[in-house]
């Protein structure tokens, strides 16, 4: 069989456009993308608005580690171990933590993301995603969307360091100090792999300060005052 290339595939357009389905779901979709540190809160400000949403009658979805780095993005070690899948293929597709792989990882999770808000629902993406270009693309291909820009909602949970190194849930913090006093270094992101945190979000959460319910309201009435939920 000879190999497909880039030329030879047609991209087919759909016919259902954005309005029917904004029609059908009773909103239009957007991806609130949540950004920061490790143990920073983002997945615990994300479920708790997935629940809201879901709550007021909207429908919402989060990507995280658990969906997205166990399937779409599983890391090589969990492609061989779970999957049978050759160590040639595991290390081809699966993603770990080097620049290049973070880099794929938020490429996918950005297109898995406009995919889903294209189709309307609230995309809530919830990674490190740690550095700025790559979360700038995801924004850009959001606003290219074919059919029709798609709202893009950066949500930077800026935790500070120490918290979240307090927190250290998986205890991968105190691992990754280990490994930089051993002169050995993990590429940890904010210890040894650096965190670009956004210039300008749409908003920004701290979970050392700030209540999970007062993050919720606080993105819920944004959402309200940009017309993408009822009131
Ligand atoms: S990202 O950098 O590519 O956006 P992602 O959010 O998918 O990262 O995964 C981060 C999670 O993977 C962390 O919360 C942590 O549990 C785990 N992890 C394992 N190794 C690393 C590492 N070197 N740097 C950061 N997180 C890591």
């Amino acid at each position: 069989m000879s190999e497909l290339n880039a030329t030879q595939i047609f991209y087919h357009e759909g016919t259902v456009t954005r309005d029917e389905r904004a029609k059908l779901l009773k909103q239009s979709g957007a991806t609130l993308w949540f950004t920061g540190l490790s143990g920073s809160g983002k997945s615990t400000i994300a479920v708790a608005l997935e629940q809201v949403l879901i709550a007021r009658g909207h429908a919402a979805y989060t990507l995280d580690g658990d969906n997205i780095r166990f399937g779409l993005n599983a890391g090589p070690k969990i492609l061989m171990d779970t999957r049978k899948y050759s160590e040639e293929s595991a290390k081809k597709f699966g993603l770990a933590f080097s620049a290049a792989d973070r880099e794929e990882n938020i490429r996918r999770i950005g297109e898995v993301s406009k995919l889903f808000a294209d189709s309307g629902l609230f995309a809530l993406t919830s990674f490190i995603s740690p550095y700025r270009k790559d979360r700038d693309a995801a924004r850009a291909i959001h606003a290219d969307n074919k059919a029709g820009a798609i709202p893009f909602i950066e949500v930077f949970v800026n935790t500070p360091i120490g918290t979240c190194e307090e927190r250290d849930p998986k205890g991968l913090y105190k691992q990754a100090r280990a490994a930089v006093a051993a002169g050995k270094g993990m590429g940890f992101t904010g210890v040894d792999d650096p965190y670009e945190p956004p210039l300008n979000p749409e908003l920004t959460f701290d979970a050392a300060t700030q209540t999970v319910q007062e993050g919720v309201a606080m993105i819920i009435n944004y959402l309200q005052s940009k017309g993408l939920v009822r009131s």
